[in-house]
Formats: C-alpha cells, structure tokens, sequence
C-alpha cells in the first residue's frame, strides 16, 4: 500500500543502479535538470509547501560509538538529560509558534524510553491532540516500540547513517542488519517511518549510495534524508574531509524521484559546507525544515554535532524558506497531508 503509494516517478530504465549512479554525478547542466524534474514531482506531488517541524533534544548520552559522531559512548564528558517538565516547558514554545510536528531527539539509551513514555500524552494534551509526534532516539525492541506506539507517538526517524554493510559495521560498531530491523519493526507497528543517510563518510563507494537511494523505497518509508558528513571535534573522523554538497542534493533528488509522496528534510547539516545549504535542499526537492526548539540555556551542553553545528532558529528556517519560494505548512496543516487522498497522484 505504502508502497504503491509512493510509485516512483522514474521510467524503470532510469531505476537501475547505473541509471541512478549518473544522476549521482550530475554537474552543470545535468544536474539543474535533475532538480527541475526533482521540484517538478514534489510540487506535483506535494504542492510548493513545506512542513515545518519543531525539535526537542531531550538527551546526549549514547550507547553507541559511531566514528562519526561526538555523542559516542567513548568521549568522558558531562551527559546531558532533560527532565520532563523542561521538554514540556519547549513543547508549549512549539505550540505558541504554530508548529504542528514535534520531535523528540536523543542518543541512543534506555532511558529515552521511559522519559518518552511520560512525555508523549502531556504533549498530545499541550496540542490538544492536534499534533505529530516525531521520536528520533536510535535502535530500541519491537516491546519498547510498541509502547511508545501506544503512548501516541505517530512517526519514527532510524537513519540507516550508510547502507553498505562493512562500513556501517566500522562507522556504527553495529550490524546494518539490526538498524534495519528495527526499521522494518517500525514500518510494521505503524509508524511513519524514516530513514536517512550520511554522505561522504570515509570510505564510502558510490554504489553504496545507490543503495542509499533506493532503501528507503524497498522498506517502504515515508521519510528519508541525506545528509553531508560533518568532521565533528572530539571524533575519531574530526580530520577527515566533509561530505560534498552537490553529491548530498544530487541524492535528495534522487529520493524525491524515487519516492514522490515522501517526506525530505532540507536538513541543518546543509549549512556547513555552504551557507544557504538549506535553501539548495529545496532546489533539489525536499519538502520539510526543523526548527530547534531545545531550551537556549541548553542547547550548548549537546555534542550531537559538537559545538559549532547549526542550529536552526524560526526566523532561519522562515527565510530559507520564502528564498526558495516555498509556502511553509504549520499546526495541523504539517500532518494532514498524510490523510491526503492517494489519488493526488497526476501523471502516475
Ligand atoms: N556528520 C553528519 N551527521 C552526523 N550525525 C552525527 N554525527 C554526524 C556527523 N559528524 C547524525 C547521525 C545520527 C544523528 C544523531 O546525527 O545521522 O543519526
């Protein structure tokens, strides 16, 4: 159904690996073709709207020890936890700016269940049940899943980071097969579910991008990202060089061909290698911005990206938007486009 849904845009021949490999590459002309097409089917599909989500991180401590990432359990640090009446407090700020989507973010740790278990009703309540309520919190069981399910949460973001198995083993420490399992569970349990990729980690091949490219629509996500790797301080890949922008575009636009009906972020990340990053998501077709929305007095105390990552404030992500001419979707607008008859299809 999902699936269906979602039909691809491309002609089957332009779906093979080499196919989506050259749109990978484009350059000058190439690729200004691949984003018109690309905003061609978003906005078909979609309309000139983006939705406007607004993001909580509610903790830094991790298990993991993903290369990449200054949340890794290695670095001895003060974690940071936000208690349930701060995340509540930033809920309410979400609220009064008209958002309609709240995310939950944090590393990956046990504990993000139970705090989310609490949270998830106060907030359907702070919105009066008229909001989405997004997790970003890493692997957990299909138990854990399906309470946090039954809690209210509507929609789950998993990057897959990479889809090539060695690397995703040396990057994360853990088994592609596990990421993807929970991603699968969640799709299963009736979450809205998203997946994403980091481009231009160390040693990535560019058929593994094409996997990246074509994953999200083989599980049947209704969401997906990618994202430019940063060298972040305090990593083991704080020297390595950042990911490239146009290969990082070239795969949103390739997702948004591939999956019409999806939701791609115009993510924060793609302000570090150029400012106006995020304005070029948009060019390439993605169709949804975040705002950060964590507490100011806290936001220094995460490391997700160390110290010097951007964040995204209102006035931001509002010009971002209105530079690329597109209309942004608040409150219940932002989610009711997924009750938006199936039909909308035009030229499927
Ligand atoms: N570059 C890009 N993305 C990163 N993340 C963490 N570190 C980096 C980095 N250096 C992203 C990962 C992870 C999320 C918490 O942040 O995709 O899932």
């Amino acid at each position: 159904m999902n699936r269906k849904m979602q039909n691809s845009h491309l002609a089957p021949h332009r779906q093979t690996p080499m196919a989506i490999a050259e749109m990978l590459d484009a350059s000058g002309a190439a690729q200004t073709r691949l984003f018109d097409e690309a905003r061609e089917v978003r906005d078909t599909y979609f309309g000139r709207s983006a939705v406007v989500r607004g993001v909580i991180e509610i903790t830094d401590v991790c298990v993991k020890s993903c290369l990449y990432c200054p949340m890794r359990v290695e670095n001895r640090y003060k974690r940071y936890s936000q208690n349930a009446g701060d995340v509540l407090e930033a809920a309410e700020s979400v609220y009064q700016a008209g958002v309609g989507v709240v995310a939950l973010q944090g590393g990956e740790t046990p504990a993000s269940t139970r705090l989310s278990l609490r949270l998830i009703p106060k907030i359907r309540e702070v919105f009066a049940g008229n909001v989405e309520v997004l997790l970003c919190l890493g692997n957990k069981d299909r138990v854990e899943l399906k309470e946090l399910k039954q809690a209210g949460a509507d929609s789950y973001i998993l990057k897959q980071e990479t889809s090539d198995p060695e690397l995703h083993l040396e990057m994360c420490g853990e088994d592609l097969d596990t990421r993807v399992a929970c991603a699968k569970d969640l799709i299963d349990l009736g979450f809205r579910t998203g997946v994403g990729a980091i481009v231009g980690l160390p040693g990535q091949s560019r058929a593994s991008l094409v996997r990246d490219a074509i994953l999200p629509g083989e599980l049947g996500a209704q969401m997906m990202s990618a994202s430019p790797f940063i060298p972040a301080a305090n990593s083991p890949l704080a020297g390595s060089p950042m990911g490239d922008l146009n290969l990082t575009l070239n795969l949103m636009a390739v997702m948004r061909l591939l999956n019409p009906r999806a939701l791609i972020p115009a993510v924060s990340a793609l302000e570090k290698p150029q400012s106006g990053g995020q304005a070029l998501g948009f060019k390439a077709g993605a169709n949804v911005i975040t705002i950060n929305f964590t507490p100011e007095r806290d936001r220094s105390k995460y490391a997700i990206y160390g110290a010097d990552r951007f964040v995204v404030r209102r006035e931001h992500a509002l010009a971002t938007l209105e530079k690329a001419g597109i209309e942004p979707l608040f409150g219940r607008e932002a989610f009711a486009f997924w009750h938006r008859p199936a039909n909308l299809n035009v030229g499927a």
